[in-house]
This record gives structure tokens, sequence and C-alpha cells, in this order.
């Protein structure tokens, strides 16, 4: 990304040197849907990022321009409301920075990226995280990390109405170069496992397809895993959240709960145990198993979560019979973004070629292809 122009861009415009800010995106190599089911997650930052200049305004007013889309948002501070679309990840922000106390004044900023919107990588996270930590940077109001991310996770609640877990604001903000985090969303704890593996690389395939239900079907799904724990309380009063469900439990109520609802919820408590299984499996470099689990994953996303689509499907499908990949699967919310893929680095070319011919074939439609890297999170540009 460009971060000299967008500096010059700025300066040109408002006549003063900005603070930058760089804010990735994320990839999650497995454990989907588990975030706000206090279970386990295996994100990380990457190489696709929004980047923000920022400088204070010197009064109430707040002036935000998105470069790519050449839009701007005006806003008050006294009078902050809802705003529409992409203005709500940053007024969210602002609202519950103010709303926590802390002493945000008015800024101007101007917003580049190219993390491509609605691909499933997490490009609303990393817009709250640029203006979470950003503005905390501006005006020193040194807010923790973790609660960084729990306003990132308002915003997207209370603005923009997707009631997600913590995964992806999470990853935003402590993201760090070649490790995974392994999160623990109960305890809010995790650990960092290297991903270091000089032959593979970590290959997004987009499918182009942004499903328009993507938000509403994402809080059924969560009403769905509520209803789950509140049947089962009944037979055990200590379940809290899918995080205290085991399959046996399951098992033993399989009369009391509605099959969909069990479905959902038994996919729920595989996927906390195969992620489990994949930290072992990169701490003993075994990546067969780890791809293993990765098509296990998409398999349990697309036939008992039912949020995977054709598209997805198809480019997980396509990946079967190749040598280079290790393992491959959708990722995020689902119903549309990318898939992420486990590849040999010898392959790379020939899988890229496959994969656009073969998706092109079918669809009609060119996949774009992304070789990830993973890096450090939400940080200033010195
Ligand atoms: C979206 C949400 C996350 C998480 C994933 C699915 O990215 O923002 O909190 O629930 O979907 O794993």
């Amino acid at each position: 990304m460009q971060l000299d122009a967008l500096r010059r861009a700025f300066l040109n415009h408002y006549h003063t040197e900005p603070l930058l800010i760089v804010s990735p995106g994320r990839v999650n190599l497995i454990g989907e849907h588990t975030d706000y089911n206090e279970g386990y997650v295996l994100p990380g930052a990457i190489d696709k990022t929004i980047a923000v200049a920022l400088s204070p305004s010197g009064n109430d007013t707040c002036e935000v321009h998105a470069l790519k889309l050449q839009q701007t948002d005006r806003f008050q501070l006294s009078t902050l409301t809802r705003g529409e679309g992409w203005q709500n990840y940053v007024r969210g922000v602002v609202h519950f920075l103010l709303h926590n106390g802390y002493q945000v004044q008015g800024f101007h900023a101007m917003i580049d990226g190219d993390i491509p919107i609605g691909s499933g990588l997490s490009s609303s996270a990393a817009l709250e995280g640029a203006f979470s930590f950003g503005l905390s940077e501006l005006f020193q109001l040194r807010v923790a990390p973790l609660e960084l991310a729990f306003i990132g996770q308002q915003a997207e609640h209370q603005y923009v109405g997707v009631r997600c877990g913590i995964m992806d604001q999470y990853a935003n903000i402590f993201g760090k170069r070649n490790q995974l985090i392994r999160l623990d969303c109960r305890s809010l704890k995790h650990v960092y496992y290297p991903f270091q593996f000089p032959d593979y690389r970590i290959v997004l395939c987009n499918s182009m397809v942004h499903h328009s239900l993507a938000s509403s079907a994402y809080n059924e799904r969560r009403q769905q895993c509520e209803e789950g724990v509140a049947l089962l309380k009944k037979y055990h009063p200590e379940v809290k959240t899918l995080r205290d469900v085991s399959q046996a439990m399951l098992h033993e109520h399989i009369r009391e709960i509605p099959p969909q609802i069990y479905m959902r919820c038994m996919y729920v408590v595989e996927e906390n145990e195969r992620v489990l299984l994949a930290g072992t499996c990169l701490q003993e470099a075994n990546l067969e198993m780890f791809g293993e689990l990765m098509y296990a994953s998409h398999t349990g996303l697309q036939k008992q979560y039912e949020v995977s689509c054709e598209e997805l499907d198809y480019l997980v499908e396509l990946t079967l019979n190749r040598e280079e990949v290790i393992g491959a699967r959708m990722m995020g919310g689902g119903f549309g973004g990318c898939t992420i893929n486990i590849v040999h680095r010898d392959g790379l070319e020939d899988f890229k070629q496959y994969m656009t011919s073969q998706y092109e074939k079918k669809f009609h439609r060119v996949p774009e292809i992304y070789v990830g890297q993973i890096v450090e999170g939400v940080h200033v540009v010195d």
C-alpha cells in the first residue's frame, strides 16, 4: 500500500503532518464460529491492511475521508449518532471510546487500504482497530489492548448490527509477525504458535461472492447456539455456553434438542476439539494432519453449520486432488469471501492457474488469489 501517497494527500489537504496507522486484516487457520461460543480460534494478522492518517482538528468536528470510495463523513462529537455503511465502524468506535470515559477530541482522518471488502478478511475489524488504536495514540488515551478489541466489537454490535465474536478485533490488535494466535475466547488469554514453514504458503482464494444475507444469517447462527445452551441448561445447570458442552452431553439429549440446533451445536463442539488438535499439530510440525483438520472444519461449516455456499465448496473441492495443497477451508463468517489454503511453494504457480481457470469456467468470474504473510497487529508507522 502507498503509505507515502496517503501521507502526501493528507498533507496537501490539511497542511499538517499526520500520525500514520497501519491496521491489518486477519486470516483464521481454524476455529470458525467458535469465538462467540467462548471456544478456541487460531487467527493471525495479515499483510492486507488499512492505513489511516490522523491529526487533531482543534475543535468538536470530525472529518473522515475514505480515499478509495471518494466519500467523506463529517460529524460532531457532541451530537454523535449512527451514520451509514462504513461510517458506522468509525462512529461506533468514537462512541464507545467516549462512553468508556476517554477524552476523544475532534480529528481529521484519511483512510486508504487494500483489504478487499466483503472477502472475509475482516476489513471491518481493521477499520475499527485503526481508529480505536489510532485515536488512543493521537490523544494519548492509553487504552489497554484488550479494551481496544472490545471497543471495536461493541461498535460492530451496536452501530453495525452484527453480533460478532472477539476474534477479528483481537487478531488485529494482538497480531505478531509469523505467529498465529491461539486464543481462548473464554479466558481471553492467548498463546502464540509460530507459523514458519519455509516451504509452505498461506494462500487465499477469493470467491468474489459477497452474500447480502451474511449478517442476518450470522446473528441467526448465534441465536441457535444460544437456544442449544438454554435447552442443555435444564439438565446441566453448569452449562453457560457451548464451551461447557461435550459430544457425549449432546448425544445424551438428542431427543430433547431440535435436529437443526443439535447439528449447529455439534459442529461448534467438534470445531473446538479441532482447534486444540491443530495447535498440537503446529507444535509437532505435523502439517499433514493440520490439513486434514482444515478439511474437516470445512465439511462441518458446509453440512452442519450451513454457512458455506456453492462457490466456496467448489474452491475447496478443487484442491482435493492437488498434491501441493495440504489443507483448505472456507474462512470467516461464510456465505462468500475467501477460502484459506496451505500450499507448497513449488506448486504455487500451478495452483493459481488451475484454481483460476476451473473457477472461471464454472462461475464465469475470476477469483482473486493472494499469498498472505502473517504480520504485526495495528501499529504506528514511524
Ligand atoms: C466473523 C466474526 C468473528 C467470527 C467469524 C466466524 O469474522 O466477526 O467474530 O465469529 O465470523 O468464525
